[in-house]
């Protein structure tokens, strides 16, 4: 038995597990700086028609308020509106945008909104597409 032989296989075992260690973690700490739960809202605003919704849609995303703003025609709402039940045929805004931005994001369409009390709400984006939850935050500056 040749002891040198041996031993003179084992280094260059030894030597590739660090290196096999270093690219697995920078690949794990890659996918988790991928996206985090809550980084982004999808945000609901209703327009009285189609020009209001536009307009608004526009200046939101001129503005950089948001990446993307989807008009969604011909909803119905029905809703209690000073002691009235009110049925309106309206249009909403679905917009995807930072968490950061929402506060801004009310502020604009409480600025240019006909109405008296607009509906904005939101919701934090859990999970999606990578590549499309990357484009939102590459759009939308911090
Ligand atoms: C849309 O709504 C706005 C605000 O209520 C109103 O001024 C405008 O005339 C409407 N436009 C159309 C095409 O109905």
């Amino acid at each position: 038995m040749n002891i040198t032989k041996m031993s003179n296989k084992k280094p260059v075992f030894v030597l590739m597990l660090p290196l096999l260690r270093t690219v697995g973690l920078r690949a794990f700490s890659m996918a988790s700086e991928a996206y985090s739960s809550g980084t982004h809202s999808a945000a609901f605003v209703t327009c009285p028609n189609d020009t209001v919704a536009k307009d608004l849609a526009r200046g939101i995303v001129e503005k950089k308020l948001a990446a993307c703003v989807n008009i969604v025609p011909k909803i119905t709402s029905i809703y209690e509106w000073q002691g009235k039940i009110e049925e309106d045929s309206e249009v909403l805004l679905m917009i995807k945008t930072r968490s950061t931005k929402i506060p801004a994001l009310a502020e604009y369409v409480r600025s240019n909104h006909p109405y008296e009390v607009a509906e904005v709400i939101s919701l934090p984006i859990d999970q999606g597409n990578p590549p499309y939850l990357k484009w939102i935050g590459d759009i939308v500056p911090e």
